[in-house]
């Protein structure tokens, strides 16, 4: 699955790999409360987002210094490359780090660092969306806004993630209003666990430019009339829905049903460690499930393309 495209909904904690989670814990010294690759391996079956979340965190406190962070993304990087990947952006979650007392320059840092190679060594653009995670309290996102200082520059975007239920978009209206005025572009996690009107109300208060999930938009017939006519891309993930439970089997996967109301749909891997499968294997699943042709994965190829923040002469090389 070697089609030119981009990747825009992937949390790069979610690319760590059980192997990576061990070799990190060695070097940094830190006691797992998992007992080897095995044990941790068969710890991903997940009943909801939540169940997932616990097991997500847990790992990520082997990230501790800037080369941790910079290898994490060069190993993504690296499998991005092999899977024809051309153009990334990669959410991070700095409040998981900085709550355990990592500097955020050093998540920032390692994560730029990895991608500003990363286009000499692989011919990958791309940029980094720093996520609040909705669960903490709405000052906490602020106060790690306003801690980027000249590190805005490295950073492309803002995004909304973890704990959708229960922590609407409207808690965020601030926050978003102060990261458009600083020139980065916002998008957010909406309709994933949570209902079509969060979709509407991250539209409509915080101004996202993309929705990440939003696949039960389709509850909702007006919204899907607004999603298209206005062009809003959603950052679709299949193998991810599955495995959290928010469809019951690949077969039953909204997508052909999202493309036919005529959405700008993209396909992603979301966490790809603990999903099963990169961003690759996501195409060639619903290729199998739906019988997607060549044109057909093509044309959500191009989509990812059209959907992201890369320039529009990027664009134009990519098309
Ligand atoms: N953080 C990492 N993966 C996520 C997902 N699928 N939804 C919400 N938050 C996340
Ligand atoms: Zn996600």
């Amino acid at each position: 699955m070697t089609l030119p495209k981009a990747e825009l909904h992937l949390h790069i904690e979610g690319t760590l790999e059980p192997e990576l989670v061990f070799e990190l814990a060695a070097r940094n010294g830190i006691a797992l409360p998992f007992a080897d690759i095995e044990d941790l391996r068969s710890r991903y079956s997940f009943s909801d987002l939540q169940s997932f979340l616990d097991l997500y965190y847990a790992a990520t406190i082997v990230l501790q210094t800037e080369a941790d962070f910079r290898a994490l993304a060069e190993a993504y990087l690296d499998r991005a490359a092999a899977q024809g990947l051309r153009h990334v952006e990669l959410f991070f979650d700095p409040q998981a780090h900085t709550e355990r007392g990592v500097p955020i320059e050093a998540v920032i840092d390692g994560l730029a660092s990895a991608l500003e190679d990363a286009e000499e060594r692989l011919g990958i653009t791309g940029g980094l969306i720093l996520c609040f995670l909705r669960n903490l309290p709405v000052e906490s996102a602020m106060a790690t806004l306003d801690s980027l200082g000249d590190r805005t520059s490295r950073i492309l975007g803002i995004g909304l993630d973890s704990t959708e239920v229960g922590y609407p978009p409207e808690l965020f209206t601030a926050v978003y209003a102060r990261a458009r005025d600083l020139g980065l572009h916002v998008v957010a996690h909406a309709g994933e666990e949570g209902p079509p009107a969060f979709v509407t109300d991250t539209l409509d208060l915080l101004r996202a430019e993309r929705i990440d999930h939003g696949i039960r938009s389709l509850e909702d017939p007006e919204l899907v009339a607004r999603l298209v006519a206005e062009r809003i891309p959603l950052t679709v993930c299949p193998l991810s829905n599955v495995r959290l439970k928010v469809v019951d089997e690949i077969a039953d996967h909204p997508l052909p049903a999202m493309i036919e109301a005529g959405i700008l749909v993209t396909v992603n891997s979301d966490d790809p460690a603990y999903f099963g499968g990169y961003v690759g294997d996501n195409y060639v699943a619903i290729a199998r499930a739906f019988g997607f042709d060549d044109p057909a994965l093509a044309a959500l190829a191009r989509n990812s393309v059209i959907a992201s923040f890369a320039s529009d002469s990027r664009k134009a090389e990519l098309a």
